[in-house]
């Protein structure tokens, strides 16, 4: 029975309501920006070349597909977060309502979105700022520019750029500083803008021919590309990470996850739908700046300088609050003592758990410079479609056994929402390679080795028991 053991609901919102020190002054605007800061990033900017080459011209339904997962998903975590407005995202939510195994097993998922993500995008951003770097003639040495085997036909080694970026966030994030809001919504206001441009200026480049044959490799490539390019809405969930800083919590944040995943959702099918119209799907292939190398291809290289470099301001944000959204949910599972203290440890100067930062951001860096991006790409989907699949069967399971919580958002058409959102992401699980779901049954057994060997003995609420 002490895998099902829970924390108390009405114990956390009090502490949550007496936890001093976090400003309550974030609204659903500051959230939808904070959710758009986090999404756009290397999905769109890199992985729709991928996504291309296995989907073709129906990668436009790749992205229909993708965010539709992630609407239903997005449904649940608006009631959960609505219900719970505490910091540790899903984690925490589970904790009050499934126990502490269900929870120990998403805090373990999660940990593949938000640390890999950190790392997939730093390799992703490193491929933008090589291309920038290229137009003013500079050229790194062949063996530090990719990871073994991520360039074919290149004696690659380790990417220098990605590991050198993860670095320098961290060491922002560990000499405290703060996701500035207005750092924040300036950098998104740029890269919707370059978004918004690319569409304006793209559209008139476009030929149809090149949407024909629209589904070169049938719907398997549909499906396929579908799986790939789900990396690129990730982020409407860190919203949730920003609970206790909320004016109004159960009404705001339920807006800023469902706005930000919505806008961004409608801004991806048309950029995809341009992209593919301008270039003829096939040269996409091995491609790490697609949406510049459309704007080549329509003989507007300047504005493709002006791309890169939005892209690379861009996705300074999404690793920035993919690991500051990693360190605080490793916060929580260490504060509730399922992972060593130093996990939760504050330094007194800085104000930041400055030792786990450095450690996490470590390898985060090291992973960034090793490992090629589809790799860790496939490997974030996982863990994240795991997860979601997760909370969306909990919030069926919930209805049924706390009838009475209060709610302050509904998601609708309940069970059958939640029953779509898990179809769906069962099948985009199920797209991913055998090498994937490979890492991730090793990864949750390495999971369960550490809850039984150290997590379960240790955690607060057996040591109260
Ligand atoms: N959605 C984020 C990105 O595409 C993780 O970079």
């Amino acid at each position: 029975m002490s895998l099902m053991r829970k924390k108390s609901v009405q114990g956390m919102l009090e502490f949550a309501q007496t936890a001093k020190g976090l400003r309550k002054e974030l609204t659903a605007f500051d959230l939808t920006m904070l959710g758009i800061g986090a999404i756009i990033g290397t999905g769109i900017f890199v992985l729709t070349g991928t996504g291309a080459t296995v989907a073709g011209p129906g990668l436009v339904l790749s992205f229909v597909i993708g965010a539709l997962a992630c609407g239903f998903a997005a449904l649940c975590y608006a009631e959960f977060a609505a219900m719970l407005p505490i910091s540790g995202s899903t984690y925490t939510y589970a904790y009050a309502t499934l126990g502490e195994l269900v929870a120990w097993i998403i805090g373990w998922d999660l940990m593949l979105e938000y640390l890999l993500a950190s790392s997939a995008v730093s390799v992703g951003w490193s491929g933008y700022f090589q291309s920038l770097l290229g137009g003013f003639g500079i050229h790194l040495p062949d063996a530090l520019t990719a990871a073994a085997g991520a360039a074919p036909g290149k004696d690659t080694i380790f990417n220098l750029p990605a590991f050198a970026i993860a670095m320098l966030i961290t060491a922002l994030l560990a000499f405290g500083i703060k996701e500035s809001k207005r750092v924040n919504n300036i950098v998104v206001l740029i890269k919707v803008a370059v978004v918004l441009m690319f569409i304006a200026i793209g559209v008139w480049h476009v030929k149809p021919v090149n949407w024909s044959p629209a589904l070169p490799y049938g719907m398997n490539g549909v499906f396929h590309g579908a799986a790939i390019v789900f990396f690129s809405f990730l982020g409407f969930d860190a919203v949730t990470c920003a609970a206790e800083e909320v004016k109004d919590p159960a009404r705001d944040i339920p807006k800023g996850v469902i706005w930000s995943l919505a806008i961004c959702s409608l801004l991806y099918v048309i950029v995809s739908a341009i992209m593919t119209g301008i270039v003829p799907y096939a040269q996409f292939a091995g491609i790490d700046h697609p949406v510049s190398l459309a704007l080549q291809v329509a003989k507007l290289d300047w504005f493709a300088g002006f791309v890169d470099l939005g892209a690379i301001l861009g996705m300074l944000t999404v690793i920035l609050v993919m690991t500051y959204g990693q360190t605080r949910i490793l916060f929580a599972m260490s504060r509730d003592g399922l992972l060593p203290k130093i996990f939760s440890e504050v330094n007194p100067k800085y104000g930041t758990p400055y030792k786990a930062t450095w450690l996490i951001g470590t390898i985060i860096a090291l992973i960034a410079g090793f490992i090629p991006l589809h790799t860790l790409a496939e490997l974030v989907n996982i863990g994240t479609l795991a997860a979601f699949s997760l909370i969306a069967i909990a919030i069926i399971k919930l209805r049924k056994t706390e009838p009475n919580l209060p709610r302050k958002f509904l998601c609708p058409g309940v069970p059958y929402v939640p029953a779509l959102a898990v179809i769906f992401c069962v099948f985009l699980m199920a797209q991913l390679s055998m090498l994937t779901w490979l890492c991730f049954v090793v990864w949750l057994v390495i999971g369960l080795v550490v809850y039984f060997g150290y997590s379960r003995k240790n955690s607060h609420l057996h040591k109260q028991a």
